[in-house]
């Protein structure tokens, strides 16, 4: 076989299936119901978007932010539907790594997990950094206490030297994982009743000050204003496809994964449209900062009840909420190195299964340090908002994926079928690029940075090591 052609060989669906849950030593437990795979989703989506981004995006588009959301998730939606049914078929842990093998060849599928290290080890760690920012906040409003930046922020940035908070929220998640698939679900199952119980507790709060005359006029900046703001708040709805990491450890995966991936969708939007036009009802939209911080939803409690324990109340959740995120975010990363390294594209060390604890022990924990050394001590900058455009290019390869296989072999057992096909992934793709082109100019040479590293690293290792290309010599 050439070099060339041995760039774009696609692993057989059965094996990929086949070789679901066996790792190295041991086997993975299939204990994750329907309900704790769609908590999941939610753990891992509900996080900094409508905690922050919202009151950033108030002033792009003014009320009609609300029709932001919407636009987001319907954004959303199309490319959920292509991972609604290629979860349904190809149900492993790789997630869109495993459908990119399956469909387009070895070489967009390296390329579709590097950019999936963007969308979890990444972004986990910008979300680690963040959560110190909530603790804070929190602390603040609780006894008035703050931490000191040398322990707060990341060296170079106000006098910081490492960031502890982001350190301890890894350690604790890791600490979880570590527990077993089952037990992080449950705990995480835990958090996000809270985090979606507080939010609902700040629209009870903020509905006592709604005024109709806010929402006059709902889009003084038109529908350029709507659709700028739908780009930035997309961000919020990363994550629905976390359940996808799950395919070997859920109990029913063909039935359960998309299930999971769309109800999370459907709740998540829920909470996030019905947030935004409590916020938007109970302060002018002229009064949001763009520049704000995680205090917005707090202030606008605070403000709504003329007292501080409402506020106090929404940063909790805040805390929680990002907790959660870390703890689902840091789960799929294993899982994906999980499988590929099954396939020799990382090393083998990321297979290995504890027999006892039936957990990939050695890869959790170099995950977990990987990402604590980059939350404690790189300002990630640019390398964080470049954290959407990867995720978005894994979304569009999904949407494609779904056509190629559907052509290839429309008579595998499918749990899902996009409803309209082929508009729908040819539209979810199309709406990846669009969204992907609204992106800042340095966000894609950060990104563009980032695809060559991984080439390199692909060239290095990977394409003498890969499994199909071992066992073909
Ligand atoms: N959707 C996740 C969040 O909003 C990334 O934090």
């Amino acid at each position: 076989m050439t070099p060339v052609a041995r760039l774009f060989r696609t692993k057989p669906t059965e094996r990929i299936v086949a070789e679901g849950g066996h790792g190295e030593g041991g086997e993975l437990r299939r204990t994750m119901s329907l309900w704790q795979l769609t908590l999941f989703s939610v753990g891992a989506t509900l996080g900094t978007g409508i905690f922050v981004i919202l009151g950033q995006a108030v002033p792009k588009a003014g009320p009609a932010v609300v029709l932001s959301f919407v636009l987001a998730a319907f954004t959303a939606l199309l490319s959920a539907l292509s991972y609604a049914e290629l979860a349904g078929t190809i149900p492993v842990s790789g997630s869109s790594y495993s459908y990119a093998y399956a469909t387009m060849g070895e070489l967009v599928a390296w390329v579709c997990g590097w950019c999936l290290m963007l969308e979890y080890a990444v972004s986990v760690a910008a979300v680690a950094v963040g959560w110190g920012g909530y603790l804070n906040a929190f602390l603040r409003s609780l006894a008035g206490v703050e931490l000191p930046a040398a322990i707060t922020a990341s060296p170079g940035q106000d006098g910081g030297v490492v960031n502890l908070p982001a350190i301890l929220i890894v350690a604790l998640a890791t600490w979880l994982l570590l527990h077993g698939a089952s037990e992080s679900a449950r705990a995480n199952a835990v958090f996000v009743l809270i985090k979606v119980a507080v939010l609902l507790f700040f629209c009870a709060v903020a509905f006592t000050a709604f005024r109709a005359g806010n929402l006059t006029p709902f889009a003084p900046l038109g529908l350029a204003g709507v659709t700028a703001a739908a780009s930035q708040v997309f961000f919020s709805y990363i994550g629905f496809d976390a359940a996808s990491t799950a395919g070997e450890e859920a109990r029913n995966p063909r039935r359960d994964l998309p299930l999971a991936i769309l109800l999370s969708l459907a709740v998540v939007t829920a909470v996030y449209v019905l947030v935004a036009v409590a916020a938007v009802g109970a302060r002018p939209w002229t009064e949001f900062d763009p520049e704000s911080t995680e205090a917005s939803l707090s202030a606008i409690a605070d403000e709504a009840a003329g007292a501080t324990w409402p506020g106090l109340v929404v940063s909790f959740g805040a805390v929680v909420a990002i907790a959660s995120v870390v703890l689902t975010v840091l789960y799929g990363q294993t899982r994906i190195l999980f499988a590929m390294s099954r396939d020799g594209l990382v090393p083998r060390v990321f297979q290995r299964v504890d027999p006892r604890r039936q957990v990939p022990v050695a890869n959790t924990l170099i995950v977990a340090l990987f990402v604590s050394v980059l939350a404690g001590l790189v300002p990630l900058g640019q390398l964080a908002e470049a954290t959407s455009i990867g995720t978005l290019f894994a979304f569009a390869l999904v949407n494609v994926g779904v056509v190629v296989l559907r052509r290839r072999r429309p008579d595998l057992p499918r749990g899902f079928r996009v409803p309209f096909f082929p508009v729908t992934p040819v539209l979810g793709a199309v709406m990846c690029v669009v969204v992907m082109a609204g992106l800042a100019g340095v966000t894609w040479a950060a990104f563009g940075l980032w695809m060559a590293a991984g080439l390199a690293c692909y060239f290095l290792y990977g394409f003498r090591r890969s499994r199909l290309n071992t066992e073909a010599a």
